[in-house]
């Protein structure tokens, strides 16, 4: 079989399919090098759940709960442990973000989840370097975070333990590959092979920053905020903190802009205020693979194309569930759990056909 596409999402795939006994060939020009390598690696369904949102919030948590048996099984064979953070702290600068972190608290517990709703002194104690103007906090202690460049290198270990052959090769039509089973994992690039379906490029910008001496330590948890109504997320790595993100429609724009540098500096200040000392080390544009409905599309799309893309702003925290819901495909079964994520509830992509080749 083939996998087209060599992110987090092609590559545990891949590597689950070969663990499974299939002969896994993934074709990707420069693996692990797209959104992947770009993203902040937060799993945190509960803390980004809203009344409404149902699907969504049981989908994130059905991933979420995969997480710690993923990890595992991708340290032992890697060496690796990917985690960088055990929890989420989700804070309000403001009466109307404050009234909101309840909200969410009330919705999501109400889903059999444990979010804390912190007043100024709880967020004080549990993070102190946080800037006075924090008023309120959401504490998730289930919501970990990963290093998404940690967990790219340790898939492609995986991958290459369990037999995967990589091609880096660019692959123009699916026509061309003679494998009997495909699984398209190439994110925003998906309707590139196959038109009908509905997925679009999410600009995003993101910043690593590195610290130095004079530094404050960076949070111990993920600090997650709404300044100016922008959304804002600073995420602990070993050696400094992952700033993100800004969110744009405008297609395939890879350029950082000085605007979208400025805006998270500038948020990120009034959340942590001593993010001024640290070393500015990388800015990167990606590009969340999005969908109408924010909710991936993993499922078939004829006898031998099975399709994993769409993950939006959750591709990280996605992956073990996607992982498992292709590798069921794969063996002709379906994971309930993704049953949100069925493709076919989109009009415009073609119902099965037999036989069908793209
Ligand atoms: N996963 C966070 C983001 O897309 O910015």
């Amino acid at each position: 079989m083939a996998v087209v596409g060599g992110g987090v999402i092609g590559l545990s795939a891949a590597w689950k399919a070969a663990g499974a006994g299939f002969t896994v060939t993934l074709f990707d020009p420069a693996v692990g090098s797209g959104s992947s390598w770009v993203a902040g690696g937060m799993l945190a369904p509960l803390s980004e759940g809203w009344p409404g949102e149902d699907e969504a919030l049981a989908f994130g948590a059905a991933s979420l709960s995969r997480w710690p048996g993923f990890a595992a099984e991708l340290k032992a064979v890697s060496g690796t442990d990917v985690f960088v953070a055990d929890q989420t702290l989700t804070v309000a600068l403001d009466a109307a973000d404050a009234a909101d972190l309840r909200t969410i608290a009330d919705w999501v517990n109400a889903r059999g989840h444990d979010l804390r709703v912190l007043d100024r002194a709880g967020v004080r104690e549990a993070e102190p370097s946080l800037g006075r103007a924090v008023r309120a906090g959401l504490l998730a202690t289930a919501e970990p975070a990963v290093d998404n460049r940690a967990l790219v290198d340790a898939l492609r270990i995986a991958c290459g333990a369990a037999g995967v052959e990589f091609r880096a090769e660019r692959v123009e039509s699916l026509a061309d590959l003679p494998h009997d089973r495909i699984v398209l994992a190439t994110g925003s690039w998906a309707a590139e092979l196959w038109p009908d379906l509905p997925i679009r490029p999410v600009k995003g910008e993101i910043l690593r920053l590195r610290r130095r001496p004079s530094a404050p330590p960076p949070p111990t948890r993920v600090i997650r905020a709404r300044v100016h109504g922008r959304p804002v997320y600073l995420v602990p790595r070993g050696d400094g903190i992952v700033l993100g993100a800004t969110q744009y429609e405008v297609g395939f724009d890879s350029a950082v802009t000085v605007a979208g540098v400025r805006d998270l500096i500038t948020d990120a200040e009034s959340v942590l205020p001593g993010i001024g000392e640290y070393e500015f080390a990388e800015a990167i544009a990606g590009y969340r693979p999005g969908s109408p409905d924010n909710l991936p599309l993993i499922g078939r799309l004829d006898e031998r194309v099975i399709v994993a893309a769409g993950h939006g702003r959750n591709g990280i925290l996605d992956t073990p569930v996607t992982a498992d819901a292709v590798l069921a495909l794969l063996t002709d079964t379906e994971l309930p759990e993704a049953k949100a994520a069925d493709p076919r509830r989109f009009s415009t992509v073609a119902p099965l056909h037999p036989g069908g080749v793209r």
